[in-house]
């Protein structure tokens, strides 16, 4: 950590925040909490997330494996979420996503890793059955500018196991960037791990920077839990771990 870096621990809750300078450095903390996981036990369990914010965290995990050896042949993964209505193969499918930035770049053996798929209840019932077996060590999160986590809009009740959802106008304009700028082209709905679901982590670590974060980032921390905000429920979780930068930190008052 740097000399620069502020660690905030908040009231009533099990939130510990670092705030660092930038989106590099924030990287470089998640990995660290990510490498002290893997490190300590080789067969943990990775619940990870797509996104721009997991990239940089992702190179160091690809980066630690190719320099220091740290293996992933004995981790097991869970994705939060994908969406619906894309071939698993489409260039935007969180499947091509993550085998893209970070599987393709590690030892992880391809039926150790999970994404959830498919657009029923059966599906989503599936994919919350697989996870039975496993005790999710880490949570990775971002969080979407209305306080989404996975793809739980507002208005989602914390209770929720994976399900179906359908995209706010929000999510979808934000997730255009990927879909060359054109929303008609972003999926109406996904296929996401509920916030029970996310809960039931034994440790949560979620990154956020940018100033378009910024408000979710306090209604997150420092707003009373409601649906309005996914991510508060996190205030109820018994180890999160936020990670930001100075943009993403900045309307935080307390
Ligand atoms: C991704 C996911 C989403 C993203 C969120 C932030 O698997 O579940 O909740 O974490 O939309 O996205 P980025 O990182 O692109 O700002």
């Amino acid at each position: 950590m740097s000399n620069f870096d502020i660690i905030i621990f908040v009231e009533d809750t099990n939130m510990k925040i670092i705030v660092t300078n930038n989106y590099e450095e924030a990287s470089l903390e998640a990995f660290k909490v990510m490498k002290e996981i893997v490190a300590n036990k080789p067969n943990a369990v990775l619940g990870l997330a797509t996104g721009s914010t997991p990239l940089g965290l992702y190179k160091n995990m690809i980066e630690d494996h190719k320099t220091n050896g740290t293996s992933y042949k004995d981790i097991t993964t869970f994705n939060l979420d994908e969406y619906v209505g894309l071939d698993r193969n489409h260039r935007e499918s969180y499947y091509t996503f993550m085998h893209t930035n970070l599987f393709s770049g590690l030892d992880i053996l391809e039926e150790n890793v999970h994404l959830p798929f498919g657009n029923t209840q059966a599906d989503c019932d599936a994919y919350e059955k697989a996870m039975e077996d496993y005790q999710v060590d880490v949570q990775l999160l971002g969080i979407g500018g209305n306080g989404h986590i996975g793809f739980n809009e507002p208005g989602t009740p914390f209770e929720k196991t994976t399900n179906i959802v359908e995209l706010q106008e929000r999510t979808r304009t934000d997730n255009a960037r990927f879909f060359d700028n054109d929303i008609n082209q972003v999926p109406t709905h996904a296929i996401t791990m509920g916030i029970a679901t996310i809960m039931k982590a034994n440790k949560v670590l979620l990154v956020a920077t940018g100033e378009n974060k910024a408000d979710a980032v306090k209604a997150m921390i420092e707003g009373v839990p409601s649906v309005d905000c996914p991510a508060s429920a996190l205030q109820n979780h018994k180890d999160v771990v936020v990670i930001l930068d100075t943009a993403a930190a900045s309307k935080l008052t307390k």
